[in-house]
Formats: structure tokens, C-alpha cells, sequence
């Protein structure tokens, strides 16, 4: 991929990355044969592998991971959530320190670790975004924020995307529109309703200048400056479900990932989300932003996803690259929101543990000290130019996708983003469709 742009200007953040590079380390633990067969015979059979062979890695520093053999470059970062680098040593000491401090209170107690986050966490973010809930996971985080919309609005109806992915627990499990993550049980599906997705890839509707990005879909476009036809479109079928699927102007809440992680690093068509909001709100609803892989900088210009659709959302959700890999999560949302929750207790035993809030603390510090957003936006668009070189060689290549710099037609303030970035083949979507039905069962499959 590089060497397809000879002249490009390498992001001096590919060439290091703070940390110290490492040779293979020694591993002296169990020999792989035998974690295969632990594996086999003491995890629940949906714990699955994307690989036929998987790797059995013992070590990481940075973007490095070691197995017995190799060191690989960590492009998916344990999916999404390794925000600044494994074991990075900031971290590292500040969750060492706070293990010879103290380990667990719960939050009925105070301790220094949990307010001093709180403070510092909702300090990035806009508005009357001020109150926080501090949880375990992404799903966790969700389950709160429908919990939160239900209350505040006295609405049970929820929007989610088809394609979206926001949790597997009994309640997200319903927001999460995919047929693979999807359980038959009675209930998942209670007052949710999965509105089509702004795609300009796969949709129905879409061309060459839908996306905020440089890296357009081939599709043809005949769209003037300041209009997006194929948005319009989209956003006349969530308009279908407000007139024909809820009980009129009573909708509690839509849930939109700023960019769709799980379902492949899509992105909307331009100005839909801020319409989208607007809708929600003048039908009683509140708008969620599931920044559980958006946040925390990834998308270059801008700390938090929603900011790249020019919205201030009413609730957020967060989760993964919060912690760097230390089980988190978190609901923030504004006070006047929050109050719905003092109806009745409401308890969570590891939510603001002392340990994570260490650790979110020294994370959100080396994402601003070691200019990770910024990181983001160097290297996200370095990559993205060099594998749009490559789908203009490769047939194989479907679409390349990710979010990053360019001017924007439609509500223009601001410049450039880049995000995760994700080559789409042909031959990726058939594997996934083998694995699927080999690690379901045809039924599912
Ligand atoms: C956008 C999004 N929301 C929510 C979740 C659920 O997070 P968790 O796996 O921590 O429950 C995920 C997980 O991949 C996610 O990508």
C-alpha cells in the first residue's frame, strides 16, 4: 500500500510511536497445542476466532504484539479499544500506584479517583453534556441510556440503524441490527424499529460525493453544490416510520454510531444525522450518540464523532478506547436528563472502580499530551490516499472507507477527520459469510 504512493509525505507518526520498540520476547507459558485444547474444552462454544489458526499472543507494547514466533504490527487494536498503545508506561504507573492505593469502594462511597475523573471526562464534552454514570462496557452503557430515554420521555418506541451494532445484552441486543448478532428470543425486539441506513455503498441511494470524505464510493452523482439527493431520500424513510410506525410525536430515543463500527466503517450520507436529530427531537425523543468507537479522538479533527455531524447529541454513550483496554464505560447526558434516575435506587458494584478511573484519567492525559487525535487524522489519511491507489488498480477492491480531511459542502464547519479505515473485498464479504455459518450453524448462518 505504501509504495503505491511514491511521493506522499509519511506522517512522522508512522514512523514512531512513543514507545519502545521491542525484539520477541521469551514466552514461558503454556505451549499452544495446549491453551487450543483448554480453550476448546472450558470456553462456551461462541467464543470464536477469526482466524483457522488462531495466534496466541502474550505480550504488547505499543502497536506491537508478540507471539511465540513474530511481533505484528496491531492494526485493530483488540478491536477498536487500545486508544494509546499497549501497556503504554503512563498507564502502566498510574494503574500501578492506584493498586497500592486502594482497589474497590463502590460509588457509594467518594474517593478522590472517581470525582477527579468525572470532572475531567465531562470537561470534554459540549454543552449541558455534564453528568456522568460511570459502567463496565459499551453494551452496559447502552442498556442505561435506553433505561434513561424510556424514563425521561415516557416513550418506549427506539430508533436504531439496520447495520448498526450497539451491544449484545438482552436489551441492545434489540438496537444491534444484524441477523448474525442476533439471538431468536422473544422480547429483543420490544418497541425497537430499525431505520434504513444512509449508505451511499451499499444503500439504494448514493454516489461519488455523499460521504465527508475524500475517499468517495465510484457510484455516479449528479448532485449540485450544497445538495445531497441520496440524504433526502434516506431521510423521506425515517420520516416513513414517524408517520406510519410509532404512536404519533411519542418516540423515546434514536441511537446513531457517529461512524458504524462493527458494520464496517460506514458512513452516513452528509447532513442526514443533524436532520435526523431534529426529527427525533420534535417527535419527543432524544438523540444517543454511541461514540463506543468513535471517541476519544479517532476521528483526527475532532475529539467526539458526533462533533462531525455538527450536533450536540443528549445523551452519550462511551466504552473501549475510554480505558485502553481496562473494562469501562460510561452514560453522560445533562443534569435536567440525568434527574430521571433518582426515582428508584440504581446501582452498579465496578462502575467508577478506583482502578478505572485511574486509568481513565492518565488515558485522557496521554491522548492530549501525546496528540492522539492528531495522530489520527496524519496516519487515518495517509492510509486512506494509499488504499484508494490501490482499489483504482485492483478490481478485488470495492470501496475504501474512513473519514478525514476534506472541505465539506453541507453544513461546513469543519475541516478534516479520518477514522479507522476499512478496504471492503469482494472475496472478505464471502469469508465472513463462510465463517458465519460455520461458527452458527447453517440455521443461523
Ligand atoms: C458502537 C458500539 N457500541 C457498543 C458496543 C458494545 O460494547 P461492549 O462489547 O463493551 O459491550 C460495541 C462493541 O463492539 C460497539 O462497537
Amino acid at each position: 500500500m505504501l509504495t503505491t504512493q511514491p511521493n506522499a509525505q509519511r506522517p512522522e507518526s508512522l514512523k514512531h510511536h512513543g514507545q519502545q520498540q521491542l525484539d520477541i520476547p521469551t514466552y514461558n507459558g503454556q505451549c499452544y497445542e495446549e491453551v487450543v485444547k483448554l480453550r476448546k474444552k472450558y470456553l462456551t462454544p461462541n467464543v470464536t476466532s477469526y482466524y483457522k489458526k488462531p495466534l496466541l499472543i502474550h505480550k504488547g507494547s505499543g502497536a506491537q504484539l508478540f507471539d511465540q514466533e513474530k511481533s505484528y504490527l496491531d492494526m485493530f487494536g483488540g478491536i477498536v479499544t487500545v486508544s494509546v498503545g499497549h501497556c503504554h508506561p503512563k498507564v502502566n504507573a498510574a494503574l500501578e500506584e492506584q493498586l497500592r492505593t486502594l482497589w474497590h469502594t463502590t460509588n457509594i462511597y467518594m474517593h478522590p479517583k472517581l470525582h477527579e475523573y468525572a470532572e475531567k471526562l465531562v470537561s470534554k464534552l459540549p454543552g449541558d453534556l455534564k453528568n456522568v454514570y460511570f459502567v463496565n462496557s459499551g453494551s452496559e452503557a447502552n442498556d442505561l441510556a435506553m433505561v434513561i430515554a424510556r424514563l425521561y420521555t415516557g416513550n418506549h418506541d427506539i430508533i436504531s440503524f439496520r447495520n448498526a451494532y450497539h451491544g449484545a445484552s438482552p436489551y441492545t441486543m434489540g438496537l444491534t441490527a444484524h441477523s448474525t448478532w442476533r439471538y431468536p428470543l422473544p422480547g429483543v425486539n420490544s418497541g425497537i424499529l430499525h431505520a434504513m441506513n444512509p449508505d451511499p455503498y451499499t444503500g439504494i441511494w448514493g454516489g461519488n460525493q455523499c460521504r465527508d470524505s475524500p475517499v468517495q464510493t465510484t457510484r455516479n452523482c449528479d448532485c449540485q453544490d450544497g445538495e445531497c439527493k441520496a440524504s433526502d431520500k434516506y431521510y423521506e424513510q425515517l420520516e416513513q416510520i414517524f408517520k406510519y410506525s410509532v404512536p404519533r410525536g411519542k418516540v423515546a430515543a434514536m441511537f446513531a454510531e457517529s461512524i458504524q463500527g462493527v458494520g464496517g466503517t460506514v458512513q452516513y450520507t452528509k447532513g442526514y444525522i443533524k436532520r435526523a436529530a431534529e426529527l427525533v427531537r420534535t417527535n419527543g425523543g432524544l438523540f444517543i450518540s454511541d461514540e463506543v468507537q468513535s471517541g476519544f479522538g479517532r476521528t483526527g479533527e475532532h475529539y467526539w464523532g458526533f462533533e462531525g455531524h455538527d450536533i450536540v447529541p443528549d445523551i452519550v454513550t462511551m466504552a473501549k478506547g475510554i480505558g485502553n483496554g481496562f473494562p469501562m464505560g460510561a452514560v453522560i447526558t445533562s443534569r435536567k436528563i440525568a434527574e430521571v434516575l433518582s426515582q428508584a435506587l440504581h446501582f452498579n458494584t465496578f462502575g467508577g472502580n478506583p482502578l478505572a478511573c485511574a486509568v481513565g484519567i492518565a488515558v485522557l492525559d496521554v491522548i492530549d499530551e501525546e496528540e492522539m487525535q492528531k495522530n489520527s487524522l496524519d496516519v487515518g489519511t495517509y492510509l486512506l490516499k494509499g488504499l484508494e491507489q490501490l482499489r483504482e488498480k485492483h478490481d478485488v477492491i470495492g470501496d475504501v472507507r474512513g473519514k478525514l480531511s476534506i472541505p465539506r459542502k453541507i453544513n461546513v464547519h469543519r475541516k478534516f477527520i479520518c477514522i479507522t479505515v476499512r478496504v471492503e473485498t469482494c472475496e472478505y464479504k464471502r469469508r465472513c459469510e463462510e465463517l458465519t455459518t460455520a461458527n452458527r450453524g447453517s440455521k443461523l448462518g
